[in-house]
C-alpha cells in the first residue's frame, strides 16, 4: 500500500448520511444531482482549509479593520463528464472560481483513459487548480487530467473526488504524490470491470440519466 498521507477523508455525519442516499440504487436522477453537489459543497469547505489569504483593509461602518481574502483566484477544473456534477456545489462556496474543462474517459475495455476535449483558462498557471471527479477507480483518469495539467505549468494542484478505491487511491499517489486527494469514502475495491465496490454505480449514467 502506498503512503496515504496526501489523503483526507472528509469524515462528516451530514456527508456521510447524504452519500447513503447518493449510493442507493433507487434514488432518481434528479435527487442524485441535487445530493452530488450539496455533497461537493460541503467538502470545499474542507479542501480549501488551507488556502492562503493575505490581509486588505476593509472599512467598516465604524473604522478601517485588517480583513482577509484569497491569496490566489481559484480553477476548477471538472473531468468530463461526470466532474461537472460537482462543479456547481463548488462554484456555491468560491463563485469567482474560473472554470476550465478536461475531456476523458474510460475505454471499457482496457479501462485506459482516453482524452478527447481540454480548455483552461490562460492564467491558470497562477491559481489554486481544484480537479474534480465523483469517481476514483482505477486513478487513470485522474492521473491523466493531472499529468495533463502539470504539463501546462500547473503546481498548485489539488483532487477531489467522492467515492475512492484503495487502488485508484495508490494509483495516483504513486504518479503524482505532490498532489493531495480528497474524497468522501475509500471504499472496498474494484470489480473485474474497473466499479468500485460497493461504490455508487456508473456516475455520469447517474448524473445525466444515460
Ligand atoms: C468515470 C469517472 C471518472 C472515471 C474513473 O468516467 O467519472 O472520470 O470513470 O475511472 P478511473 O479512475 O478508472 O479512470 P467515465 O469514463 O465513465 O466517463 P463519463 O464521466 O463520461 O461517464
Ligand atoms: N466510474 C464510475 O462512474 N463508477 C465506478 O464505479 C468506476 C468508474
Amino acid at each position: 500500500m502506498a503512503d496515504r498521507r496526501n489523503v483526507t477523508v472528509v469524515d462528516h455525519p451530514i456527508i456521510r448520511t447524504k452519500l447513503s442516499v447518493l449510493r442507493d440504487a433507487t434514488t432518481s436522477h434528479r435527487q442524485f444531482r441535487d445530493l452530488l453537489d450539496e455533497i461537493a459543497m460541503l467538502m470545499t469547505y474542507e479542501v480549501t482549509r488551507d488556502f492562503p489569504t493575505r490581509e486588505h483593509v476593509v472599512q467598516t461602518p465604524l473604522e478601517p479593520m485588517p480583513g482577509h481574502e484569497l491569496a490566489r483566484n481559484v480553477t476548477l477544473v471538472p473531468v468530463l463528464r461526470a466532474g461537472l456534477g460537482m462543479a456547481d456545489g463548488v462554484l456555491w462556496i468560491l463563485p469567482e472560481a474560473r472554470v476550465g474543462h478536461l475531456g476523458v474517459y474510460r475505454d471499457e475495455k482496457s479501462l485506459e483513459p482516453v482524452p478527447y476535449y481540454q480548455k483552461l483558462p490562460p492564467d491558470i498557471v497562477e491559481t489554486e487548480v481544484l480537479v474534480i471527479d465523483p469517481m476514483l477507480a482505477t486513478g487513470g483518469s485522474a492521473i491523466a487530467a493531472i499529468t495533463y495539467l502539470k504539463n501546462h505549468g500547473v503546481t498548485n494542484l489539488r483532487f477531489m473526488c467522492l467515492v475512492a478505491a484503495p487502488e485508484g487511491v495508490d494509483a495516483l499517489t504513486d504518479a503524482h504524490p505532490d498532489v493531495p486527494i480528497y474524497c468522501a469514502a475509500i471504499d472496498r475495491q474494484l470489480n473485474e470491470k474497473g466499479y468500485i465496490l460497493p461504490g455508487l454505480g456508473d456516475a455520469g449514467d447517474r448524473i445525466f440519466g444515460t
